[in-house]
């Protein structure tokens, strides 16, 4: 199974980032969890600052990825471009969202996901470890 594992913008900024809100992971930390708690599945983890490089990634997972997990960060509030590119792939390529943070509990504008109705679901709240549980339920929906 190969799974591409999407973060937006200021995620290569966890470990130092508002630790009290996103923890003192870092993001490649939280790349060695997900390899470790899923050592069969082949993961491809990257970090863009980009809207554009998230988008190009999504449009090119059909037939090269089985699932994805995202972190849209700040996009996931204002982009209609992520959200239509994860419809445009969801027949093929399922995506789960995850968020470090529980946005919920935060500013108004952040209780809103553009990209989570492109999404078969949501994880928030548990920091770092909120990663293996989205692909833990990604797998889940998978292998049905
Ligand atoms: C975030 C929540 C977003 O509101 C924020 O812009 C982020 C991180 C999270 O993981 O909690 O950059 O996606």
């Amino acid at each position: 199974m190969k799974i591409l594992v999407l973060n937006g913008p200021n995620l290569n900024l966890l470990g130092t980032r508002e630790p009290e809100i996103y923890g003192f992971e870092t993001l490649a930390d939280i790349e060695t969890e997900m390899k470790t708690a899923f050592p069969d599945v082949e993961i491809d983890f990257r970090q863009s600052n980009s809207e554009a490089d998230l988008m190009t990634w999504i449009g090119e997972a059909r037939g090269k990825f089985d699932g994805i997990v995202i972190n849209p960060a700040a996009f996931t509030h204002t982009s209609l471009g992520l959200c239509d590119a994860l419809k445009a792939v969801a027949d093929a390529v399922p995506a789960v969202e995850i968020h470090l943070s529980n946005t919920h509990k935060r500013e108004e504008i952040r209780h809103k996901s553009l990209t989570a109705p492109a999404c078969i679901g949501q994880i928030m709240g548990f920091q770092g470890f909120g990663y293996t549980l989205a692909l833990r339920a990604l797998v889940h929906h998978l292998e049905r």
